[in-house]
C-alpha cells in the first residue's frame, strides 16, 4: 500500500507534463531500489504477521481435534491419601469440580448419628442420595470414614463444617455442617435436619478403598453393592 502511495505521488508530481498515464501505467510503475527494499520488507512482515494468525487459529484448532486431558480429568475418579486425616477432623477432595469431605468421625461422633433420627428429613436414607452400599446408620462403607459431596442440596451453596459438638451452634448442635446461606444443617453422615431450605440429604459420591489409606472417589466397581 506504502509502495502504491509512493509511486502514485511520484506520478502525480508528473501528472501536469501527462495527464493521460492511466491506471495500469501507475501501477507498472518502475520500484526504485529503496521502494524494492521496502517492498521486501513489507512482504517479509505481512508474511510473519500471516504465519502468527494462522498459529493462533490452528493451535486451539488442533488442541480441539485432541482429546481433551482437561475433559478426561474432569470426569476422572480422584484417588485420594485419608492416612492425614485425624480423627475428629476432616480434608476436602476435588471431584468433577466438587468438593467431597473426607470426614474422619470419632466414636463418639459416630455413636451420636444413631441418636437424633427424629429431627431428620430422612434419617434412613430413602431418597436415593447416595449408593446401595451407603444406605446405612453413616452413609459410608467405613462406620468412621464419611465422604460427601460439600454442596447443599438447596441452591448449591458449600455448606460450613461444625464438626464439634456446641460452639456457635448452640448447646444442642452434635456436630455436622452448616449453610449460611439460607441456613440448612446436615449432620455428620450428610443428612439434612428438618426445618431446613434444604429438601434432602447431600450426596454420597460412588468410591472404593484402594487400600485402609487410600480411597479411589467417581469409581466404585469394585465396591461391594
Ligand atoms: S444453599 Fe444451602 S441453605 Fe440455601
Amino acid at each position: 500500500m506504502s509502495d502504491n502511495k509512493i509511486d502514485k505521488k511520484h506520478v502525480s508530481n508528473n501528472s501536469s507534463s501527462n495527464d493521460s498515464l492511466s491506471s495500469s501505467e501507475l501501477s507498472f510503475s518502475a520500484p526504485s531500489a529503496v521502494n524494492q527494499q521496502k517492498r521486501n520488507f513489507l512482504i517479509a512482515a505481512t508474511a510473519g504477521v500471516g504465519a502468527l494468525g494462522a498459529a493462533a487459529v490452528a493451535v486451539p484448532f488442533v488442541g480441539s481435534m485432541l482429546p481433551s486431558e482437561r475433559a478426561k480429568a474432569a470426569g476422572a475418579p480422584v484417588e485420594v491419601d485419608i492416612s492425614k486425616i485425624q480423627p475428629g477432623t476432616m480434608m476436602t477432595a476435588e471431584w468433577r469440580g466438587q468438593p467431597v469431605w473426607i470426614i474422619n468421625r470419632t466414636d463418639e461422633m459416630t455413636a451420636e448419628l444413631a441418636k437424633h433420627d427424629d429431627e431428620l428429613s430422612d434419617p434412613n436414607c430413602e431418597v436415593a442420595q447416595q449408593p446401595a452400599y451407603c444406605k446405612n446408620a453413616g452413609r459410608s462403607i467405613k462406620p468412621n470414614i464419611a465422604v460427601v459431596v460439600g454442596i447443599c442440596t438447596h441452591l448449591g451453596c458449600s455448606p460450613t463444617e461444625k464438626l464439634q459438638a456446641g460452639g456457635d451452634m448452640g448447646e444442642n448442635w452434635t456436630g455436622g455442617f452448616f449453610c449460611p446461606c439460607h441456613g440448612s444443617k446436615f449432620d455428620l453422615a450428610g443428612r439434612v435436619f428438618k426445618g431446613s431450605p434444604a429438601p434432602i440429604n447431600l450426596v454420597v459420591p460412588p468410591y472404593q478403598y484402594l487400600s485402609e489409606t487410600t480411597v479411589l472417589i467417581g469409581d466404585d466397581t469394585k465396591a461391594e453393592a
